[in-house]
């Protein structure tokens, strides 16, 4: 069905493989169009609770946009790609399933900023995280001057957007930018074990926290107020019922996502 991505469905977990590793995954026009799609099914398929977005090959996870479609771009057409990758990116930051990034290599560039489009990472030992535009005379253009900044902090943001260079997996998880640094081969293990545990949590609640915590980085958005609502709105649902009912027979709850 897909060219330059592949999908594997297990147990719940939907794999999205970004599959150029010839090109070390950059993403040009087909993959932003295909992941979008991909994207998609994770919002509709209800056999989908959550997914994993990761790279095929040993070297990379992305390693950025593809270099190959700028050289003929205008100015307006700068600005229509960097809108492309936006609107999906953020279809990813805004699911209410869980999407992490298994980042297997390289994330660089739009590589990077796909990582950071998910809810959280999980980097293997041999990750390389970087902004190197500007040795292309370029910025971030799908989110990264906006997510490196909240995720790392801006004096770390800026110098890894000024320098272009990589961070490795050890600095990515000193500096917050992923949440663990696991042997290659124990990369999708790990990601599934995370994602089975949030499986187990009230699907309703998960996505709640999703949406508060990106309003964080919403300007306009008021995160305290919308965190109100949506506390609020747990009470209407037979998650909370049972979520408190469980905890006081001193049992496993059994969420059904009503
Ligand atoms: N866009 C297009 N093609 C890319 C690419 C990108 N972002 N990154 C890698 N490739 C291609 C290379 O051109 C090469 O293609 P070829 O075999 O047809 O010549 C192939 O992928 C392998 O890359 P190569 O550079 O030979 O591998 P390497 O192991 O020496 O270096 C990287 C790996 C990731 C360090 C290096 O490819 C790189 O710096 N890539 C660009 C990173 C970047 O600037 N990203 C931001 C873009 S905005």
């Amino acid at each position: 069905m897909y060219n330059t991505i592949k999908t594997e469905l297990t147990d719940n977990i939907f794999f999205i493989y970004i599959n150029r590793p010839d090109k070390m995954n950059a993403l040009n026009q087909e993959v932003m169009k295909e992941l979008a799609l991909a994207i998609d099914e994770v919002y509709t398929n209800k056999e989908i609770k959550s997914a994993v977005i990761t790279g095929k090959g040993e070297k990379a996870f992305v390693a950025g946009a593809d270099i190959s479609e700028f050289l003929t771009l205008s100015d307006q057409q700068g600005i229509e790609l960097a809108k492309k990758g936006h609107v999906v990116f953020k279809r990813i930051e805004d699911s209410a399933k869980p999407i992490i990034a298994a980042v297997n290599g390289f994330a660089l560039g739009g590589g990077c900023e796909l990582a950071m489009a998910c809810h959280f990472r999980i980097a293997a030992t041999n990750a390389r995280f970087g902004q190197p535009e500007v040795n292309l005379g370029l910025i971030p253009g799908y989110g990264g001057t906006q997510r490196l900044t909240a995720l790392v902090g801006k004096g770390k943001a800026l110098e890894m957007m000024m320098t272009g260079d990589m961070i490795n997996a050890e600095e990515a998880l000193e500096w917050g930018l992923v949440n663990y640094v696991v042997a290659p081969g124990d990369l999708l293990l790990k990601s599934t074990e995370l994602l089975q545990k949030i499986h187990t949590r009230a699907p309703l609640a998960v996505a709640r926290v999703i949406k508060c915590a990106n309003a964080v980085l919403n300007n306009g958005v008021d995160g305290y107020e919308m965190e109100l609502n949506e506390f609020g709105a747990c009470f209407a649902t037979k998650d909370l019922q049972e979520g408190a009912e469980a905890f006081i027979q001193k049992r496993a709850a059994s969420f059904i996502g009503e």
